[in-house]
C-alpha cells in the first residue's frame, strides 16, 4: 500500500511516501481504507522528536482518519464491513499512524460518519473536536451562560471551541489574526469577535464580560497569565494545552482571591472509553448542522512533506496563511 512515513526523527524532508505492507486487522481491529487524513501539530512534534513516544519505524506519519471499514480482525463486532467510520489517536502512544491507504485500527477509536459528512471533514474535526470537548466539558465543565475566551478562533481547536461553546448556550469571545479570519469566527458563531493584531483584546473582554470570563481555553504556546488571569471570573478556569518550554509568570494575588483554576492536559492521555462522549456529541451536533468542519488546506498523500511545511509554517512560525485543518487525500 501506498504510506507516508518516516525512519528515522528529523525534518519534514525526513518523511517518504513509498510502498509498505497492508497490515492485517488484529483482535479487535478493524482495517480501514483511508480516504482522509489531518495533520496537527503533534504530528510536527513526533516527526521532529521533540514530543517522545514509543515508535515502531516505519512509522507511518498522522493521527486523524475517516474511511470505510475493510475488513474486519477477529472479534471486532463493533463496526461492520462498509461502514463509513473517523477517529483520532493513532500514530500515539505506540500505535501505527494513518497516512496510508490502509490502517489497522483498534474499534474502540471507531466513530460512525454522519452520511452527509465528506471524509475529508471527518477527518478534519477528530483530535482537534475530541480536544475543544475534553477541555471545555470534562475539564472546564462549561455551563450554558457562561461567557468563554479562546484565543485563535479560526485554528484547528479555536474553531471547534467556538462552535461547541455555542452549541451549549454560552457566549463566546475569540480572535484571529487577519480581518477576513475574523469575519469567519463570526461566521462559526462567534459572539465577539477580535482582531488580535489591532484590537485591544483585553480591553474588549472586560467589556463583552464585565465580570470576568468563566472557561478561558487557551490554545497558545506562550500564554501571557500576567494579563490574562485578572480576566477571568471569579471561580473561572482557565484550560492549558500547550507550551511545552513557556515558563509563564502566574499572577498569585489575581488568581487565588478569585478562586481560580488552571487545568491543563492532553488529549492522548484520555482513554478511549474517556473520548468516547465527546466524539458521540460531535457526531450529534454534525447531524443537527450544529458543528462544521474547517479545512483550509488539502493536498495530496504524495505532497505529505509539504503538508507538514505548511503547517509548521503556520502553527510554529505564525505565517498567517492557514484558517483550519491541513488534510492529506489518499486517494
Ligand atoms: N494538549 C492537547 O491535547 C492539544 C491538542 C490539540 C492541540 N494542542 C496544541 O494547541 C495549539 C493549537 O493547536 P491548533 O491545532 O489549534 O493550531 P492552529 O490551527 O495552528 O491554531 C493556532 C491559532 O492560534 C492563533 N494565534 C496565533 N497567534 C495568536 C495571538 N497572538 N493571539 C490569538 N491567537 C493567535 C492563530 O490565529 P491566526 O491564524 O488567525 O493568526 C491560529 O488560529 C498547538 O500548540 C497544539 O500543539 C494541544
Amino acid at each position: 500500500m501506498r504510506a507516508a512515513f518516516i525512519e528515522q526523527n528529523g525534518p519534514p524532508e525526513a518523511i517518504r511516501v513509498g510502498e509498505l505492507p497492508t497490515p492485517e486487522p488484529g483482535p479487535g481491529q478493524a482495517l480501514v481504507r483511508i480516504r482522509a487524513v489531518a495533520i496537527n501539530p503533534i504530528d510536527l512534534y513526533l516527526r521532529s522528536g521533540q514530543v517522545a513516544m514509543p515508535m515502531a519505524f516505519p512509522y507511518v506519519i498522522a493521527s486523524d482518519f475517516a474511511g470505510v471499514v475493510e475488513k474486519l480482525g477477529p472479534g471486532a463486532t463493533g463496526v461492520q464491513v462498509g461502514d463509513r467510520v473517523w477517529g483520532s489517536n493513532q500514530g500515539l502512544l505506540g500505535r501505527q499512524g494513518v497516512a496510508a491507504e490502509f490502517a489497522a485500527i483498534d474499534q474502540e477509536w471507531l466513530y460512525p460518519t454522519p452520511a452527509l459528512l465528506p471524509d475529508v471533514d471527518a477527518a478534519a474535526m477528530a483530535l482537534v473536536g475530541i480536544t475543544a470537548h475534553l477541555g471545555l466539558f470534562h475539564r472546564g465543565g462549561l455551563r450554558a451562560g457562561e461567557s468563554v475566551y479562546v484565543p485563535g478562533g479560526a485554528g484547528g481547536v479555536g474553531s471547534m471551541v467556538v462552535q461547541m461553546a455555542k452549541a451549549v448556550g454560552a457566549r463566546v469571545a475569540t480572535s484571529a489574526g487577519s480581518p477576513e479570519r475574523v469575519e469567519l469566527c463570526r461566521r462559526l458563531g462567534a459572539d465577539l469577535a477580535l482582531d488580535y493584531k489591532a484590537d485591544d483584546v483585553p480591553a474588549r473582554l472586560r467589556e463583552f464580560a464585565p465580570e470576568g470570563i468563566d472557561v478561558w481555553y487557551e490554545t497558545q504556546r506562550e500564554p501571557d497569565l500576567e494579563t490574562n488571569i485578572p480576566l477571568l471570573r471569579k471561580r473561572g478556569r482557565m484550560i492549558l494545552i500547550a507550551g511545552r518550554s513557556a515558563r509563564p509568570i502566574l499572577p498569585l494575588g489575581s488568581f487565588y482571591p478569585r478562586d481560580g483554576s488552571l487545568l491543563g492536559f492532553a488529549m492522548f492521555n484520555a482513554t478511549a472509553e474517556e473520548q468516547r462522549p465527546a466524539g458521540a456529541e460531535m457526531v450529534r451536533w454534525i447531524e443537527e448542522g450544529r458543528l462544521k468542519a474547517l479545512v483550509g488546506h488539502e493536498f495530496a498523500l504524495e505532497d505529505a512533506a509539504e503538508a507538514h511545511r505548511f503547517l509548521e509554517s503556520n502553527t510554529l512560525g505564525g505565517a498567517g496563511s492557514l484558517a483550519g485543518k491541513v488534510v492529506l487525500l489518499v486517494d
